[in-house]
């Protein structure tokens, strides 16, 4: 897998180089390099899409319950390499130690999951005499299909659980899996695909592709042997992508910019631990965090110190240690992050805590009075930023909350069901969660977002259909 530190990539089942200089990764921590990975050129990149266009065939012909004993195999080899990876994550993406380890068990669980959910993938057949004009002298026999190759592209922050959650169901369904990970967390991305790849998956099945996805990635999604592409990512990319890459069906996990409202009766006690969690673990870098609070006036002051009190509880500092906050991944976020602060105290926000940084670390900041001019209040900081927008009610709540372009999910904080439920369906997001932190888990549940937060469902048993086909096949009965 690794020579001197330089990682390759797989490619039918043999770890090869690429002939290009290979990209430095750099750890977000201290700024030293962490190892390199191969940037590969257009010429790799099509004998590998063109491998593993081969090696599908056989794989889709092979039992599901063959493919799903060997990614029970991978889960149990991902566990018992948990430690290992974990030091890898911490130190590739600043990904703290509690964190790290919680996304690789999560993962094993999501393999496992996906596994058996696998074997009660199955078909249905059709009659033909319900429908007007016909009689019953035709059966469709629709069985479930691989859709061919996949294309997963997966983001820095979950290198491991965001790549998992679409090679495990895309090699379920049959399909050959092509992973392009983030170049910032390639090293973790690539143990992940030696850990399949020692599992027994047969070669060619799984192949990585590693490069910036700003040289290889049009190349890559408009190949002409991709069947599929499975991206999460920015918005921004996807977008680009989804306008590049024509008639492929596409799975998309993208940008959000989720609120959690709270009420004037909620339990503000443990709304503010949710909201605390939900916006500062993994330093806010997660799609789910908790990127905005609109409370309702009566109940502001007192959130706002509840929330106060707990922020500053927050432990910073280096991954290996037990810390909540940590380096951001490289030092354009973080000045990216700087900026939003900047804006919102420039146009009048009140800083409730501190704002310092160090490197690549913020500290992480509380906004009270946050108004709907300020950058903070829109767009995603992928930070430790929390602002706070007071609303008179909870209409104006809805209306804030919808007219972001965003739409993945969004808390509700309540005693009263009723209102939760009228606010939770005119919530335009793919899920709200009512007296609970907006978060992706547990993995089975289906996991969406609209407007620009993305595009299809995914989830075990809902990944497991998108990337796989009905196939029907019609008898004709003479009669
Ligand atoms: P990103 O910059 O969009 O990169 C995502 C992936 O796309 C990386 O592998 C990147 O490769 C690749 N890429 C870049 N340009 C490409 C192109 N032209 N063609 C094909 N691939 C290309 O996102 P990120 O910074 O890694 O992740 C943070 C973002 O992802 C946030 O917006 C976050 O909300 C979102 N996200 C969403 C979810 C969700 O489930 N909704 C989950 C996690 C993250 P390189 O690294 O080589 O550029
Ligand atoms: O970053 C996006 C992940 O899908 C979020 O998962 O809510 O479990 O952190 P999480």
């Amino acid at each position: 897998m690794k020579n001197n530190n330089i990682y390759k990539n797989l490619y039918n089942g043999e770890w090869i180089e690429s002939i290009n200089p290979p990209i430095d990764i750099i750890s977000p921590i201290d700024n030293t390099s962490f190892g390199k990975i191969q940037s590969m050129n257009e010429k790799e990149v099509n004998t590998t899409v063109t491998n593993a266009k081969l090696s599908q065939i056989t794989w889709g012909e092979t039992p599901i319950n063959e493919r799903a004993g060997i990614l029970h195999k991978a889960a149990e080899i991902l566990l018992e390499n948990k430690h290992e990876l974990s030091l890898i994550l911490q130190k590739e993406i600043a990904k703290d130690k509690k964190s790290s380890l919680s996304e690789i068990e999560r993962t094993a669980d999501f393999i496992k999951f996906t596994a058996d959910e696998g074997k009660h993938l199955h078909g249905e057949t059709v009659g033909s005499e319900n429908f007007p004009g016909f009689k019953k002298n035709k059966i469709s026999f629709v069985t479930r299909v691989p859709v061919g190759v996949v294309l997963a592209i997966s983001p820095f922050n979950y290198p491991i659980n965001l790549a998992a959650s679409k090679i495990a169901p895309a090699l379920i369904a049959g399909n050959s899996v092509v992973l392009k990970p983030a170049t910032q967390g390639a090293i973790s991305t690539l143990y992940l695909a030696e850990v399949f790849n020692k599992a027994g998956l047969p070669k060619g099945v799984l192949n990585t592709i590693t490069g910036k996805g700003s040289v290889i990635g049009d190349y890559i999604v408009t190949h002409k042997d991709i069947n599929f592409i499975n991206f999460t990512g920015s918005s921004e990319v996807g977008r680009h992508i989804a306008s590049i890459a024509g008639m492929v069906p596409m799975l998309m996990e993208l940008g959000g910019k989720d609120a959690a409202l709270v009420l004037k009766d909620a339990d503000l006690e443990k709304t503010a631990d949710n909201i605390i969690s939900g916006a500062f673990s993994y330093s806010g870098q997660r799609c789910t965090a908790v990127k905005r609070v609109l409370v309702e006036e009566e109940v502001a002051d007192s959130l706002v110190e509840k929330l106060k009190e707990r922020v500053e509880k927050l432990k910073i500092g280096s991954p290996e240690d037990e810390v909540d906050i940590t380096p951001l991944i490289s030092s354009e976020a973080a000045d990216y992050v700087e900026g939003l602060i900047e804006d919102a105290i420039a146009k009048g926000a009140s800083l409730i805590t501190r704002s310092k940084r160090k490197g690549n670390l913020i500290y992480p900041v509380l906004f009270d009075k946050v108004t709907t001019e300020m950058k903070i209040a829109w767009e995603e900081p992928f930070g430790p930023v929390l602002p706070v927008i007071r609303v008179k009610d909870i209409d104006e709540a809805i209306k804030i909350a919808n007219a972001s372009q965003y739409g993945l999910q969004s808390s509700i904080f309540t005693k009263d069901i009723d209102k939760a439920f009228y606010i939770a369906n005119k919530l335009e997001v793919g899920t709200v969660q009512i007296n609970n932190k907006t978060e992706r888990g547990p993995d089975n549940f289906p996991f969406l977002g609209v407007k620009s937060s993305g595009m299809g469902t995914q989830g075990v048993r809902y990944s497991i259909e998108a990337m796989s086909r009905p196939k029907a096949i019609v008898i004709n009965i003479e009669n």
